[in-house]
């Protein structure tokens, strides 16, 4: 009897997805290292994973303060900014409506990866999630948007520049 290989999908992942979820998702190159938030250009993988900084994955960010999940100016037009430390991502579908969800993929509790094209993504197993309503887009291998649940929503409020928790 041979044994079939296994997959090791946590080699997969990005560092940004360790066990805890904790801490902010490393940014891409050129942008700070305070988030990661993407426009509807989208973003290539390679370039996600080389783009772990000193602090490491998951390394507490001290730039904002306790509460706050991103500066206005993070979270672009038709995209959005992950902040991992809170666990919530905000988007922007359109100028000035702000929108929040939770930042833990519902299939199988990873935090989500990046934010492209107008979803918000799970490198884990492949979900998509829309930046509109967190409606699932694209499934999880082996599962359908029927059988996943949606990021659940979290209220969220601009406050003097900053986008908070509503
Ligand atoms: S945990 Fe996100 S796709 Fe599986």
């Amino acid at each position: 009897m041979s044994a079939e290989p296994v997959a090791d999908t946590a080699s997969e992942r990005p560092e940004s997805q360790g066990p805890t979820g904790r801490g902010r998702v490393p940014a891409e190159p050129g942008t700070t290292r305070r988030g990661l938030f993407t426009a509807a250009g989208g973003l290539g993988a390679g370039a996600l994973l080389a783009a772990c900084g000193d602090d490491g994955p998951g390394a507490p960010d001290n730039d904002l303060p306790a509460g706050v999940i991103a500066e206005v100016d993070e979270v672009e037009v038709g995209g959005g900014y992950i902040n991992a430390g809170e666990q919530v991502v905000v988007t922007q579908p359109s100028e000035g409506d702000f929108r929040g969800f939770s930042a833990i993929c519902t299939h199988e509790g990873c935090t989500v990866s990046d934010i492209s094209d107008g979803t918000i993504n799970c490198r884990c197993h492949g979900s998509r999630y829309s930046i509109e309503d967190g409606a699932v887009v694209q499934a999880a291998w082996g599962e359908t948007p029927e059988t996943q649940d949606p990021l659940p929503p979290v209220e969220v409020a601009e406050d003097d520049g900053t986008i908070v928790r509503g």
